[in-house]
């Protein structure tokens, strides 16, 4: 497959993206942070299902970095990144440098509300949501896509992302990607790198944790005694756990009772030495 093209900035996306909308092209935007592995690939092929171009943004977003969080740390692997996304075909990169996303005197913030407000990841990064929503929706706005795609994995994300798209009327699909597994379960991702050899064995525990969860929804256990149950679990495997939580998968709100396994989404946070890892699974 051809190389894609390289956008280095703002000038060069938006005469790119005129160009593609002259030919009447319809584009699909991969927002990533780089370092990129099997999850985001199939992110790429997903979206180019559905439109004819595909185009990936490569940032590592400061904004949505607490000061004690991996920022400076987090991998960076742009040649690589370049050479995989040529293998499934990705159209163009845009990869914006800091100052070209957060130019000197930047001073605009979006705050979400609604599912960023759900008591999960926000309880534990509590600024890390209004520098996703402004990040996303810079990149919305510069890329012009007709379609973005995003993981799964980051459930809560995709959801906040879906409610800002739709509070501030962006003209975009938004659409949710399937999680992609390590052959024993764990949900591929940029920070699994951190995992030593022994927290790499014991990871997988994370993903066993949510299916037998599943499993005891479906078969009408009490969602406060399985949630009860899933924490002592991880905890007898090393995990410091921060939250597991059986939410509705919509509002990502505290279930109805009686509420039908269709409707429930299970969703773990939990540190593991010093990688935090985070998953989720469908209850029914
Ligand atoms: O999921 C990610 O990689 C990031 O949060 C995103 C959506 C690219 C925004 O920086």
């Amino acid at each position: 497959m051809p190389d894609p093209v390289i956008l280095d900035s703002i000038a060069a996306l938006r005469m790119w993206r005129e160009e593609r909308r002259a030919a009447g092209r319809r584009i699909g935007l991969v927002p990533t942070m780089g370092a990129l592995h099997a999850g985001h690939l199939s992110l790429v092929s997903g979206v180019k299902r559905v439109a004819d171009e595909a185009l990936v943004s490569i940032f590592v977003n400061p904004t949505q970095f607490a000061p004690n969080e991996d920022f400076s740390k987090y991998p960076r692997t742009f040649n690589r990144d370049v050479e995989l996304l040529s293998e499934v075909g990705a159209e163009a990169v845009f990869a914006p440098r800091v100052l070209d996303m957060y130019p000197e005197g930047f001073a605009t913030a979006i705050e979400p509300g609604g599912p960023a407000k759900a008591g999960l990841e926000d309880a534990f990064r509590p600024t890390h949501f209004a520098g996703v929503a402004t990040v996303v929706t810079k990149l919305l706005l510069q890329c012009l896509p007709e379609v973005a795609i995003f993981g799964e994995k980051d459930f809560q994300q995709l959801a906040v992302i879906r409610h800002v798209a739709r509070d501030l009327d962006i003209p975009v699909e938004i659409l949710g990607g399937a999680t992609v597994r390590e052959a024993d379960g764990l949900a591929m991702s940029s920070r699994n790198v951190y995992l030593s050899k022994a927290e790499r064995g014991i990871a997988p525990v994370l993903h066993q944790v949510l299916l037998g969860a599943a499993e005891a929804i479906r078969g009408g256990t009490r969602l406060d005694v399985i949630e009860g149950g899933a924490l002592r679990e991880l905890s007898s495997h090393g995990f410091i756990t921060d939250y597991v939580a059986i939410r509705d998968a919509a509002t990502l709100g505290r279930p109805e009772p009686g509420a039908r396994p269709e409707s429930l989404r299970i969703l773990v946070a939990a540190k593991l030495g010093a990688t935090r890892l985070i998953d989720n699974i469908a209850a029914g």
